[in-house]
């Protein structure tokens, strides 16, 4: 029994493999409809009149960042949780029935719980805090989505036979606390049936929208102290924790330093939380609050380049593998997209370089060369590396994740270099002003430049869906193509477990 390798059960991580995929196409659909949109405004009513309500920039826009943050990247985790988790522990969900129902039961809630974000955020309910739109019935449901994931993993952890905990273990924990504290303390809001108004009205409001327990500057400091961390421990620590299992597993290399990794864990993790400031730069937060987050970004780019050099370092070599494996390609790109976005932000952040930068698509380009290109291709990379483990066959076609490889990749240089002109050119015509002092252009002036950037980015989203379809399509043939044995799989891994 003992020499007999462990039975791992992949029942849940192929159940949020599926959300991954169906959310993520979901989310980014949405995305480049919107992009088109900004372009070509006619689009919203596309759909005919009646309905334009629902197909609105503002109403399609947080469908857009919930989907892909809480369902695709989400998903995504929970995905990898379920097979790294096991593996590195050495236990299968497969010995303990509680651990098998708390997955299943964390599965079926999420899926309750996407269910009811949808539809409350195209009815309109929002809390209005971006990443945080949830009235207070999905925040709840959210929470005890979460609780359940601390189950498992501190469930898995205490059956565990493998008793040191690999870094990825040490970044899930870290994903499962610093997400939990965010969020409880962020969504504090009473339903607005129960507040009183200024003037001491009361039952102002309705049951399902709510109102922040904090207000003015107080709210928009915890709003950013949340909203940056969301970046910090949803798009970056469980990402990390990936790369650091799939990396070395697709490559046979080891990583390249364990004392690297932990050196960087601890940094980001004292670092990123007080650099949120620098979302609220030249506003009403104190100025040493705002000076802080500027340092504190700088600061930050030695955790993270520590982390990513740690993972390019980890093909020292092994150069001809990237060559050769559409794989390891995506996952050497994201840490090279992650190096990219950690320079880009600290940059952002230093205060006369966000006077240009802030409110303009400069930003948004540096959410997407990090989402599309870290996040993203890393969450892809993760699922093809499972999809022949846990559905014990063999890959459909590596000639289509190679071409999916370059089409995204294209999407993702098209996105975020149409939005640095953008950004650019919008923060400069903002500034501008004759020897008199009056601005030199007006509001529809910035609007007209923008078109054909705005069209661009909608083509490189394009790409990018499609290069997600694809990977879709190879991850349904493999499902359904004839079952092999692991030992059996052209590209088993070298190093075990
Ligand atoms: C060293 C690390 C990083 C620093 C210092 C940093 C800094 C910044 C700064 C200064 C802004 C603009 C704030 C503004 O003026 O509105 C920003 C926005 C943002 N960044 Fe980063 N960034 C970092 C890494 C990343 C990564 C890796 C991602 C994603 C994978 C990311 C996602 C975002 C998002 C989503 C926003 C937009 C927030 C919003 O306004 O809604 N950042 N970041
Ligand atoms: C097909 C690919 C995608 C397209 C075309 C797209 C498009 C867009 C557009 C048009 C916006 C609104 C920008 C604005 O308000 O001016 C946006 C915002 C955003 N998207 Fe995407 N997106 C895509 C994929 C993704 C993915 C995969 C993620 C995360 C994993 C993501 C995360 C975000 C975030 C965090 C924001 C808010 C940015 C901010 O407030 O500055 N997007 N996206």
């Amino acid at each position: 029994m003992e020499n007999r390798p462990l039975e791992y059960d992949y029942t849940v991580a192929k159940m949020f493999m599926l959300t991954t995929i169906v959310l993520g196409i979901v989310g980014m659909t949405i995305g480049v409809f919107i992009a088109f949109e900004l372009a070509f405004p006619g689009l919203n009513t596309i759909f005919g009149h009646t309905i334009a309500e629902y197909t609105a920039f503002g109403r399609l826009r947080p469908l857009h960042t919930d989907s892909v943050a809480f369902g695709f990247t989400v998903s995504g985790i929970f995905a990898t949780w379920y097979y790294v988790g096991q593996r590195v522990l050495k236990v299968s969900m497969a010995e303990s029935k509680f651990l098998m129902f708390i997955g299943k039961l964390q599965f079926w809630l999420y899926v309750l719980g996407v269910a009811a974000a949808v539809v409350s955020l195209f009815m309109g309910y929002t809390s209005s805090k971006e990443y945080a739109e949830f009235e207070w019935p999905v925040d709840i449901a959210i929470v005890v989505v979460w609780v359940l994931w601390g189950v498992s993993i501190f469930g898995l952890i205490g059956i565990r036979r493998e008793k040191s905990l690999y870094i990825s273990i040490w970044y899930y924990i870290a994903t499962f606390l610093g997400v939990g504290m965010l969020y409880l303390f962020n969504n504090m809001e009473i339903p607005t049936m129960l507040a009183t108004s200024p003037i001491g009205e009361t039952n102002i409001g309705d049951w399902f929208h709510s109102i922040s327990m904090y207000a003015g500057t107080n709210d928009a400091l915890v709003q950013w102290w949340y909203g940056h961390n969301a970046v910090a421990f949803v798009f970056t620590v469980p990402i990390i924790a990936m790369i650091y299992y799939f990396l070395p597993k697709e490559s046979g290399q080891a990583i390249y330093s364990y004392k690297l990794s932990l050196l960087s864990f601890w940094g980001l993790m004292f670092v990123y939380l007080w650099a949120g400031g620098h979302h609220l730069l030249y506003s009403t937060v104190p100025d040493w609050v705002q000076t802080m987050g500027s340092i504190f970004s700088i600061v930050l780019i030695l955790p993270s380049w520590g982390s990513a050099i740690n993972m390019l370092l980890t093909m020292k070599g092994e150069w001809q593998q990237v060559a050769a494996s559409p794989l390891i390609k995506f996952m050497v790109l994201a840490s090279t997209f992650y190096m990219f976005s950690t320079l880009e932000g600290p940059i952002q952040a230093i205060k006369s370089v966000n006077a240009i930068a802030h409110f303009t698509n400069w930003i948004v380009g540096h959410v997407h060369d990090g989402t599309l290109g870290w996040v993203g291709f890393m969450i892809i990379a993760s699922l093809f590396h499972m999809a022949p483990r846990v559905f014990k066959r063999e890959l459909y076609s590596k000639g289509l994740m190679a071409a999916q490889f370059w089409i995204q990749t294209l999407g993702i240089v098209l996105y975020f270099t149409s939005m640095w002109i953008a950004g650019i050119t919008q923060g400069m015509m903002w500034r501008a002003h004759d020897e008199f002092g009056n601005l030199a252009y007006s509001f529809m002036d910035t609007v007209n430049v923008l078109h054909p950037y705005y069209a661009l980015r909608g083509v490189g989203g394009l790409l990018y869906l499609t290069g997600f379809l694809m990977f879709a399509y190879n991850i349904y043939k493999t499902m359904s193509s004839r079952p092999v044995e692991e030992s059996e799989l052209q590209n088993a891994s070298p190093m075990g477990a």
